[in-house]
């Protein structure tokens, strides 16, 4: 009986313990074609005087940014309105895709 319990416990656990956490980076590529690029570039960098860039933010940072933006605790103008209708699972495909482009510094001031 005790088994049985373990063993159903064991299989209930991974539903439990595994949400859907990781973004889908295609369906954040797919975002970002429709809803970022004009601003944010679909490499991140940023198109727009006043729009800065994002490729390479770390994931829980930008999770955090998005959300504030479309939950009213970050406002900006221009962002409240590209994050206003975005889902939790947009916003972390959209991390995801972002997050994953890899930035190098090639100029470094001071450096030689
Ligand atoms: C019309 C231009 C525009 C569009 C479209 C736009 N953004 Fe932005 N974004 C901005 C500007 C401007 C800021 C800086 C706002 C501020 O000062 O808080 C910003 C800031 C951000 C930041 C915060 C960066 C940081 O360093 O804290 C993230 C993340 C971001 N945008 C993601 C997105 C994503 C994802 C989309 C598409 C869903 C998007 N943006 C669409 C203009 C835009």
């Amino acid at each position: 009986m005790i088994g049985a319990a373990v063993a159903a416990a064991a299989l209930l656990l991974p539903a439990v313990a595994a949400p859907a956490e990781e973004g889908d980076p295609r369906q954040g590529r797919r975002l970002a074609a429709q809803s970022c690029q004009g601003c944010h570039g679909m490499d991140g960098i940023s198109k727009q005087a006043n729009a800065p860039t994002i490729a390479g933010h770390p994931v829980d940072y930008f999770i955090r940014q998005l959300t504030a933006y479309r939950d009213g605790g970050r406002h900006d103008e221009q962002m409240s309105i590209a994050a206003r209708d975005l889902t939790d699972e947009q916003i972390r495909a959209l991390a995801a895709y972002y997050s994953a482009i890899e930035l190098e510094a090639v100029r470094i001031p001071g450096r030689d």
